[in-house]
C-alpha cells in the first residue's frame, strides 16, 4: 500500500478589491446576475458570469421550478448558454457568488457536484484549464483550473 498525496491550490482574497481587475470585473458581473435569479423556493439566489478566449462575457443565475429537480444551477445555466452560443470557444475564467436574503454570503460560495461536472467537461471539450472564483463578503477563492475543484472527475477516457 502506498499513500498519495494530492495537492490543491487556493488562492484566497479578503475582499473583491485585491483581486485582478478582469476577475473583479466578473464578480461584480455575477453578483448583478445574482438579483436576477428566479429561486422563490431556497431564495438562495446564485449568480455566475464566465469570461471566453474571445472576450465575450456572459452572466446567468439559477432558475428553480415548483417541481425541484426541473430547476438549473447558475454555473449550468451560464456555461450552458456560453456553450450553445459559441461552440468552439474556450472558458478562460467563471465567477460564482450567491446571494442569501438580503446580503452576499460569507464565502467562499461552494458549486454543487453537478456544476463541478460540467465544468470538467468544458475543460476537456477546449483542452484548456478554467479559472474558478468563488465569491464571498468575507473570502474569495481563485482556482487555476477545475482540477483543483474536482479531483478525480469522471472524464472522457473513464468510458473506455
Ligand atoms: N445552486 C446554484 O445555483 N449553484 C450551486 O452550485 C449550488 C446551488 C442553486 C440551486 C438552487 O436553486 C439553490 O441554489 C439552492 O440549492
Amino acid at each position: 500500500m502506498e499513500t498519495k498525496e494530492l495537492r490543491i491550490f487556493v488562492y484566497e482574497y479578503k475582499s473583491v478589491d485585491e483581486l485582478p481587475a478582469e476577475d473583479q470585473k466578473l464578480v461584480k458581473i455575477a453578483r448583478e446576475a445574482a438579483k436576477n435569479a428566479y429561486a422563490p423556493y431556497s431564495t438562495f439566489y446564485v449568480g455566475a458570469a464566465l469570461l471566453l478566449e474571445n472576450d465575450e462575457i456572459f452572466s446567468g443565475n439559477n432558475q428553480e421550478n415548483a417541481a425541484y429537480p426541473a430547476g438549473l444551477c447558475a454555473e449550468r445555466v451560464t456555461l450552458f448558454y456560453a456553450n450553445a452560443t459559441y461552440p468552439d470557444v474556450a472558458v478562460k475564467t467563471l465567477a460564482v457568488t450567491a446571494i442569501n436574503g438580503a446580503n452576499i454570503v460569507d464565502g467562499p460560495v461552494k458549486p454543487c457536484g453537478s456544476c463541478r461536472q460540467a465544468l470538467a467537461e468544458a475543460e476537456f471539450r477546449f483542452g484548456k484549464p478554467i479559472r474558478i472564483i468563488l465569491d464571498g463578503k468575507k473570502k474569495i477563492h481563485v482556482l487555476a483550473g477545475v482540477e483543483d475543484l474536482l479531483p478525480f472527475a469522471f472524464k472522457p477516457e473513464s468510458l473506455d
